[in-house]
């Protein structure tokens, strides 16, 4: 059988991970700054989080939704302590797109509404309502496409205001910052006239925090730069380190009935296992603060670089915008560097490195990515 062939790859393989490197069979190492797409929030292969999913795996794996399982309540503890919101409730799913299908319909179950309204540029997934809020109808199926989801230019709160006035709306849906559009800032002013706005017309505020959040920005969710607090937060992506999981927080106003939402494997005990032991991780390690630090770093070293056109972006979720190709720029990162890096549209590199990275890796970076550029 073939693979179904729809993902352009790089010609390597990485097998082994150990902390922030990846290695190839023949032992060559990769610093990666990309961590899997957002997804290495504390590292490969941490001893703490491969421990925990190897001692659940061999005491139980899976069990349905249909009996008690205490790990779903130890990591909504934990999570409600790390991010601030342990008056929330906690609904677990198996990846993004998922998280954002389930807070949509959760909206609309609530307010009776059936419209959407997402921002230009955004990228929510790609099932039928995320892929839907999703500014990109090349990866629209025509059985995706609705009038129920409307978009509004990002930033600006007048537009929004229109849209919002005639009540149709469910909920607006945003990122915390916009990753898939090439780290695009969500202005914290805007945040916050959204939360009035969406407040004042009965309409739920839906966070996106699938790649900004878990620590990413330097904060536990890139929103609470703002001071706001949203009814609904998704996550996914660094919530368990590789394994597949996503999440809803759900605001204390909005209540569950038997039936509601439902999954099969949505927090399983595997998962669960290796969710809590990131939380741990991320508590014990201070990653959050690390994050903040080593990204501020990053970014203000970055912005000294004149052949750089622009930086954007808060703790470890950093977009540099080049001249010429990115695509090019971070082949030879990769393969002349061995430096992992993402992209983001034609000249937008993107860094997503684990939270765990240290200065020294940051610098080692900055000293390859200059020689790159110099020798362009
Ligand atoms: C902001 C955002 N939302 C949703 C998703 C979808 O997540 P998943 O690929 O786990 O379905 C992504 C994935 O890149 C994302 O960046």
């Amino acid at each position: 059988m073939k693979l179904f062939d729809v993902y352009s790859l790089y010609d390597i393989e990485p097998v082994r991970g150990e902390g922030n490197y990846v290695f190839t069979a023949d032992g060559e190492r990769y610093l990666d700054l990309y961590g899997g797409h957002a997804v290495i929030s504390i590292g490969h292969a941490h001893p703490h989080y491969v421990k925990s999913i190897s001692d659940q795996v061999a005491q139980l794996g899976f069990y349905s939704n249909s009996v008690q399982n205490s790990l779903q309540q130890r990591m909504a503890d934990l999570l409600g302590e790390l991010s601030g919101y342990d008056d929330y409730q906690l609904f677990l799913v198996n990846s993004g797109a998922e998280a954002n299908e389930n807070a949509m319909k959760l909206a609309s179950f609530v307010t009776g509404r059936e419209k959407i309204l997402a921002f230009d540029k955004a990228f929510h997934g790609r099932t039928s309502a995320a892929v839907a809020a999703t500014d990109n109808p090349k990866i629209q199926a025509p059985l995706n496409r609705t009038e129920k989801i409307d978009f509004s230019p990002l930033n600006d709160i007048e537009a929004a205001k229109v849209k919002l006035a005639t009540g149709e709306y469910a909920a607006v849906i945003v990122e915390g910052i916009q990753g898939v559009a090439g780290i695009r800032m969500v202005e914290d002013e805007f945040l916050q006239q959204l939360r009035e706005l969406t407040e004042a017309t009965g309409t739920l505020l839906i966070l996106d925090e699938i790649q900004s959040g878990y620590g990413r920005s330097g904060r536990f969710f890139a929103h609470q730069h703002a001071g706001i607090r949203p009814d609904i937060i998704t996550a996914a992506k660094g919530i368990a380190n590789g394994f597949p999981m996503g999440a809803l927080l759900i605001a204390p106003h909005i209540k569950p009935e038997k039936g509601m939402l439902g999954t099969t494997f949505g927090g399983s005990h595997l998962a669960c296992a290796a969710a809590i032991a990131v939380l741990e991780v991320m508590r014990q390690e201070n990653l959050v603060e690390n994050a903040a630090e080593v990204g501020e770093y990053l970014i203000e070293e970055l912005g000294k670089m004149p052949e750089l056109k622009e930086v954007r972006g808060r703790g470890l979720m950093i977009g540099v915008e080049i001249e010429g190709s990115a695509s090019e720029l971070r082949k030879r990162l990769l393969f002349d560097h061995h430096i992992f890096t993402g992209g983001a549209g034609a000249t937008t590199v993107r860094l997503l490195s684990p939270l765990t990275i240290t200065k020294a890796e940051a610098d080692h970076f900055l000293a390859e990515f200059k020689k790159l550029l110099a020798s362009n």
